[in-house]
């Protein structure tokens, strides 16, 4: 599959400020590039203590820039053009020092000189702060990270964790893979922004005994990409997953569950406080009606155990049942007749929604093809990377929210 490019057409200046995490800008440099964008280096004197122009121009496929002396631009204004051509300015690392040059908008050197000169309005900044843990827990960093909020910058991190010093805490510079991820995300049009929306996703695991139950192929892999896709759009997410090995979406709440039955105790008192409900998790429809409380031995006279099965509470319907339901997706996983099955279920289930796949070309795949059903009719997604179909039922969901008001 064709890997996406989520910042194709996005030129990023990456301004280094000295510190260790320096050495994360080199991959940082790699992952915006490989994902599309054009990377312009500026560095301080600080940072070339750290690393060197050299790996960061042959990273970045162009000339660093360190001095506001450098006389390549024809009007001899590094900091006018650099700041002019960007569609954003993403300063990693940014050390203490640094966060307070541009609280105070200082201007002595091209980095903090660019950031003062840049059109406000058109060219967001972006800052990683990267520095030991009693620097940024000091009342002087944090109050000068307030400030420069408040002055429009979007602060990324910090991550807790070891740091270069030998200590633990705040401070450590995000990794470049959720760099890069901030960066898609902050260029997302915010399409929910403000929205609560809960999520199911997984299959479930129905215990048989303490080793073994019934469970199914589900990945979670549609469910997750959704809930990473409503977060880019702005959204308050909270994803109920069942047992898989996937990745938290970054500022996803999780909640982890194991059978249908805690999903649904997790799910319905939660429902009432969002306003979207997309149930994308493989529910498993029935369960053993007793849990043996020991591993089931086999008897030694060929007899195989018999299992007595109970319906599982459904889930989905039990939320469209409620007084004031949230706007309630359902997903058909169909082996085949598709959209006359996705149909039934609009009406069975009660809700406005069906997003039908079919299961066995869907489960554990990255790719997928997706149709969204509506007593109206049906609109096909062509065939695409989860995410990207994600956040084409982002935006279809955001239209229907606005009409359904
Ligand atoms: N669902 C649920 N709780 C269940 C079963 C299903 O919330 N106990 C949700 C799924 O998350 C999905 C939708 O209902 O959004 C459709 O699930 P599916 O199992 O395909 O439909 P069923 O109603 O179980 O019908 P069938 O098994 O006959 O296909």
């Amino acid at each position: 599959m064709k890997e996406r490019q989520d910042l194709t057409g996005k030129h990023i200046v990456l301004g280094l400020s000295g510190g260790v995490a320096c050495y994360k800008a080199a991959e940082l440099t790699r992952e915006l590039t490989k994902a599309g964008a054009t990377v312009q280096v500026v560095m301080t004197e600080g940072a070339e203590a750290f690393i060197t122009p050299v790996t960061m121009q042959a990273l970045s496929g162009r000339p660093v820039y360190t001095s506001q002396w450098d006389a390549r631009p024809d009007n001899n204004m590094a900091h006018i053009q650099l700041s002019r051509e960007a569609d954003a300015i993403l300063i990693a690392p940014a050390s203490a020092d640094f966060i307070a040059r541009l609280v105070q908008g200082r201007a002595d050197e091209l980095l903090s000189l660019l950031c003062l000169a840049r059109p406000i309005e058109r060219v967001p900044l972006l800052v990683a702060p990267a520095m030991n843990r009693e620097m940024w827990a000091h009342p002087a960093t944090q109050r000068n990270v307030a400030q420069l909020q408040a002055d429009g910058a979007t602060v990324l991190g910090p991550a807790a964790g070891d740091q270069a010093c030998g200590e633990v805490g705040d401070g450590r510079m995000l990794e470049p893979a959720e760099l890069r991820d901030e960066l898609i995300a902050f260029f997302q049009p915010k399409r929910l922004a403000g929205r609560r929306l809960l999520i199911t996703a997984g299959p479930t695991f129905e215990a048989i005994d303490p080793v073994r139950g019934i469970t199914n192929h589900s990945s979670g892999k549609m469910g997750f990409a959704i809930a990473r896709a409503a977060q880019e759009a702005g959204a308050e997410v909270t994803l109920v997953a069942g047992p898989v090995h996937l990745p938290t979406p970054r500022h996803v709440r999780r909640i982890d569950v194991q059978s249908a039955q805690q999903m649904y105790d997790v799910v319905l008192p939660a429902a009432a406080r969002h306003e979207v409900f997309i149930a994308t998790a493989a529910v498993a429809d029935w369960r053993p009606a007793q849990m043996n409380a020991q591993k089931i031995k086999k008897d030694g006279k060929k007899q195989a155990p018999v299992f007595e099965l109970t319906e599982n509470p459904d889930i989905l319907a039990a939320v469209a049942a409620l007084p004031q339901p949230p706007y309630c997706v359902g997903f058909a996983a169909e082996s085949e007749h598709l959209l006359q099955h996705a149909r039934e279920k609009l009406l069975r289930k009660k809700v406005p929604l069906i997003v039908g796949n079919l299961g066995p070309a869907t489960f554990g795949r990255d790719d997928n093809t997706l149709v969204l059903v509506d007593v109206d009719g049906h609109r096909e997604l062509p065939t695409a990377d989860k995410l990207t179909l994600a956040r084409a039922l982002v935006r279809d969901l955001a239209e229907r929210l606005k009409t359904s008001a």
